[in-house]
């Protein structure tokens, strides 16, 4: 069985072919990063125009990496939420149009729950990725990190799952975002913090959030708490706007503040994810979404969880369709049952 899986959600325009819910065939990514970038952040509107642009010819290369045509596709995931609205409705209009036009069972797929999946690929016939040997073994913890989300999940079985705990402000991915634009790093953030960090000492104490549920997460805190720093750095106080701090910050200065937030904001995420797994003892651990290609986090993880962890190639952390088209598998394979292509309309609010 194989399955065609789009996704749209920000800024990346996605498709790819899965088969056997373990093979990757096809895997397209086209991304509008570079016209965010001058921004800092995604622009709505210029995400959702360059979608219009890129879908069909994302499917179309998608579809001939995979050497297959349409009379091999036996359905269509397609991610309805959470995500931009303007963004996701150019994919799920573009697949509820698929689904009709080649008469395809059609599956709503939640972005989130989509991140999970990426790491049940274990073999492709494309060059240039690193895949676990192993699919992961339930009950499996997952720790969900991105630009718009953090959260631990446990899941007994595919589909039935609980939410441990989440984040009660900031996604971690957002707060890499925000830091890396107070200290006039690249957007995305994330790399960009990581290579400063390796120049730097994680030498400034950062405060990490103190809250009554274990397993929810604050970044917004820690964002304040380097604004704070920061200004602290350059001897101005707390009203010394944050737009004017990089070009007064030392290269020097920007690196050891980014291995400070680096190492707190791991810290935090490897020390709850050890509770958990510690609380819940699962099969298998796994971390998915654009913050687990954070090599910093992959190591503290492996070094302090009491359990072997297989790491997904990281072109699959960030936005793909094949994270979309492997859930979209296991949707067609344990008969849930399909959207109506009629219908189906982006949730951009969308929770797991
Ligand atoms: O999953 P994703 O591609 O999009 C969302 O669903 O949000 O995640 C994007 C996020 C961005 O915030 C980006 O800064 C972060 O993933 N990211 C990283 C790294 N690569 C991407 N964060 C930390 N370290 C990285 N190497
Ligand atoms: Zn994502």
């Amino acid at each position: 069985m194989t399955i065609l899986g789009i996704e749209s959600s920000c800024d990346e325009t996605a498709a790819a072919v899965v088969r056997d819910g373990n093979l990757l065939l096809g895997n397209v990514v086209a991304s509008s990063m570079e016209l965010h970038a001058p921004y800092g952040g995604v622009v709505p509107e210029i995400a959702a125009r360059s979608h219009i642009e890129a879908i069909i010819p994302t499917i179309s290369t998608a579809l001939e990496q995979a050497k297959t045509n349409w009379a091999d596709i036996d359905g269509i995931a397609v991610t309805y939420g959470a995500g931009l609205s303007g963004s996701l409705l150019v994919g799920v209009l573009t697949a509820r149009t698929l689904a009709i036009i080649y008469n395809k069972p059609l599956y709503a797929i939640n972005h989130v729950e989509g991140h999970v999946y990426a790491n049940f690929l274990t073999k492709t016939s494309l060059p240039g990725y690193d895949l676990p040997a192993e699919q992961p073994e339930f009950p499996m913890l997952a720790l969900i990190v991105s630009g718009g989300h953090t959260q631990l999940v446990y899941f007994t079985d595919h589909f039935t799952y609980r939410v441990l705990g989440q984040t009660l402000d900031d996604a971690v991915g957002e707060a890499f975002d925000k830091v890396a634009k107070m200290l006039g790093l690249a957007y995305p953030g994330g790399p960009s913090i990581q290579v400063a960090a390796a120049k730097g000492k994680a030498k400034f104490p950062l405060p990490t959030a103190k809250l009554s549920a274990k397993y929810n997460f604050s970044f917004s805190g820690l964002k304040t708490a380097v604004l704070r720093l920061a200004q602290q750095q350059i001897g101005e106080d707390y009203g010394f706007p944050s737009s004017k701090l990089a070009e007064r910050l030392s290269e020097a200065q920007k690196a050891d503040i980014s291995a400070s937030f680096l190492t707190t904001a791991i810290d935090t995420l490897v020390g709850k994810t050890l509770l958990a797994y510690l609380e819940y003892k699962p099969k298998s651990v796994v971390i998915a979404g654009g913050v687990a290609s954070s090599q910093p986090l992959r190591q503290q993880l492996s070094k302090r969880l009491p359990i072997a962890i297989a790491y997904t190639d990281v072109k699959l952390c960030t936005d793909n369709g094949a994270m979309i088209a492997t859930l979209g598998w296991y949707k067609h394979a344990k008969n849930q049952t399909p959207a109506d292509p009629f219908s189906l309309s982006p949730k951009p609010n969308l929770v797991m």
